[in-house]
């Protein structure tokens, strides 16, 4: 949630920092800013909303720090962004993540004179820094981080030091090395252009960079080594190129990138099937839509393997943990493999012994490190906040695992080709067009509701956060057969009701489903292999039997960013949201 940013080299910083802001603003654009050092000075510059439309001045220094905010602690305000400094506005810190005991430090450091400027609760972070400075920037940086409670990441610089200083615990932070320059940001894509070789800080690691970098654990102020890996992302892959927006180049790689997720070492998806079989209980978890994967999980292990897996949102896991055993597996499902709430599943877990398995998009993520072992499924950068690529890459390694559990590897494998490769023929311009016309139908429309059965339920519930997350036009998700329970009730005069359809023994009653709708006057747009009379608007999808949920998430990513397009919003950029939420 916040991006942090950090530079240290022979070139001028600041262009280098505004650039990786614009590259970072995913995880956050309430409000950015940057602190620049030159010699004995530090130079600040902030601004409300996001630095990509933002006319920014030039700071003079080589070395320098960036935030880019998601707002927390304090409201959306000039005097809240970072960076924030100590009373002598010589020590500037970004920071990303929360200070749970920012409350009861900020009462100590202020009975001690020293004088806030914001809400944040990063702010205590500077004051306790210069308590300790006479210990010289490094030591005086771990005694602050000793004080903190929570989950962090920190880039400070202080005047009259050539040196720029990092610390982890809990939120991202990823060096990068050029040849006489050294990055930290909270995110790969910030500095992507200028290096590809990466070392990644583990929790209660500190870098320390002037002429080289040094790593440290705060904890203990011993030196550690660190390991320097060579990422294989391009930097064209985290940029838009010609589509308008991320979100609908993310939908369109999506000709690509089913394959890529399904392109697994075999062995691997083996030995998981195995430990899926002998596990006492196995647990699905994620958050958003990679929560919704998750609960797809759940039908799809039902239909395909005959085998009961549990699906439980990630924030809610910790009160299951009297069902947690050694013998227990977790399976996690995240894009960023950085959601807080995931992480917390994991911490549970492992208190019970838990083996953790994760399916995760970004290599080197927390739960990455984290896990006893990582599925990456290789959809490449997700930068919208709307995830869509890095969904049907996870439902089609879910559904892999399936057929691998009921020893059907090679059949699966043969489903999810042929899916890709309809999907391939599903995106095209026409395809686009039709939805697009469907959005100009449903752009003034103050509520959408959405159906589905068996594994299109929880593709449902998927399209509803897809539509309200970029349009913000109300919209919810039902299991069919809940309809006549109460939401039947809210639909008359054209309500825009979307019937996800598959060609399995639940295809009837959906469609019964569907005319329940139209004869209470809603507006029935169906997404179904075949068209049929219920429906006043048809959505083709390829007939794809078990992997039906991704080709109908798909049309529905399209109309979703064609609303926010259509009603004037950003559908990168959704308000109050973030791409990666490192917050409980
Ligand atoms: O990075 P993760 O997959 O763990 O993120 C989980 C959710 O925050 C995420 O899926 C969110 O719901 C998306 N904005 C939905 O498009």
């Amino acid at each position: 949630m916040c991006g942090i940013v950090g530079y240290i080299g022979d070139r001028e910083a600041y262009p280098i920092i505004h650039d990786a802001l614009k590259r970072l603003e995913y995880r956050g654009y309430d409000s950015y800013g940057f602190a620049t050092l030159d010699k004995e000075a530090i130079h600040i510059e902030k601004g409300m909303g996001k630095i990509s439309e933002a006319e920014i001045g030039r700071l003079p220094g080589m070395v320098a720090v960036g935030h880019s905010r998601w707002a927390t602690h304090g409201g959306v305000t000039k005097r809240n962004a970072h960076p924030h400094t100590d009373c002598s506005g010589r020590i500037a810190v970004v920071h990303n993540g929360i200070i749970e005991n920012f409350q009861e430090l900020r009462k100590e450091l202020e009975e001690r004179g020293h004088v806030f400027k914001s809400e944040t609760d990063t702010e205590i972070i500077p004051h306790l820094i210069e308590e300790n400075i006479s210990w010289g920037l490094e030591e005086a940086v771990i005694k602050a981080v000793q004080r903190l409670k929570g989950r962090y990441a920190i880039a400070v610089i202080r005047a009259g030091e050539e040196r720029l200083v990092g610390v982890r615990r809990g939120s991202p932070l990823i060096v990068g090395k050029g040849k006489s320059e050294t990055f930290i940001a909270s995110d790969i894509p910030a500095f992507l252009k200028h290096t590809n070789k990466v070392m990644y800080l583990d929790d209660n690691e500190m870098i320390v960079a002037d002429g080289k970098a040094k790593f440290f654990n705060v904890e203990t102020g011993e030196p550690v080594r660190k390991r320097l890996i060579t990422i294989d992302w391009d930097a064209k892959q985290a940029e838009k190129g010609d589509y308008p927006h991320f979100m609908l180049k993310e939908i369109m790689e999506q000709k690509d990138t089913i394959i890529r997720a399904i392109n697994q070492n075999e062995e691997a998806i083996l030995k998981t099937a195995e430990e899926i079989k002998r596990a006492h209980g196995t647990f699905f978890t994620g958050c958003g839509t990679a929560g919704k994967v998750c609960m797809a999980g759940e039908y799809i292990f039902s239909r395909v393997a005959n085998k009961h897996v549990n699906f439980v949102v990630s924030s809610e896991f910790p009160n299951y943990n009297h069902f947690l055993t050694d013998k227990t597996l977790l399976v996690t499902i995240s894009q960023s493999g950085e959601t807080a709430d995931v992480m917390e599943a994991v911490e549970a877990a492992r208190k019970a012994g838990v083996r953790v398995i994760s399916l995760v998009n970004v290599m080197g993520s927390s739960l990455h490190r984290n896990s006893d072992y990582t599925f990456l499924i290789n959809a490449g950068p997700e930068k919208a906040v709307a995830s869509t690529k890095a969904t049907t890459s996870q439902l089609a390694l879910v559904t892999l695992l399936a057929y691998a559990v009921t020893g059907r590897l090679e059949e699966g494998k043969r489903l999810l080709m042929e899916t890709a490769s309809k999907v391939n023929d599903m995106l095209n311009p026409r395809y686009e067009a039709r939805i697009t016309r469907l959005a100009r139908k449903l752009r003034n429309s103050r509520d959408v509701y959405i159906i589905g059965r068996s594994l299109n339920y929880p593709m449902a519930l998927e399209s509803a956060i897809k539509i309200m997350e970029v349009s913000y036009i109300h919209a919810q998700g039902f299991a069919g057969g809940e309809l006549k329970h109460g939401p039947l009730a809210l639909i008359g005069g054209g309500t825009p009701c979307i019937v996800l359809v598959a060609n399995d023994e639940n295809r009837d009653d959906i469609i019964s489903n569907a005319m329940e709708i139209k004869a209470r006057g809603g507006y029935v747009i169906g997404v179904s292999p075949e068209n049929n009379d219920a429906f006043d608007y048809w959505l083709r999808v390829p007939d794809v039997g078990n992997a039906s949920p991704i080709v109908n998430i798909i049309p529905i990513q399209i109309l979703a960013y064609h609303l926010a397009v259509l009603r004037g919003y950003d559908p990168d950029y959704p308000r109050n949201l973030a791409k990666s939420v490192v917050v409980k």
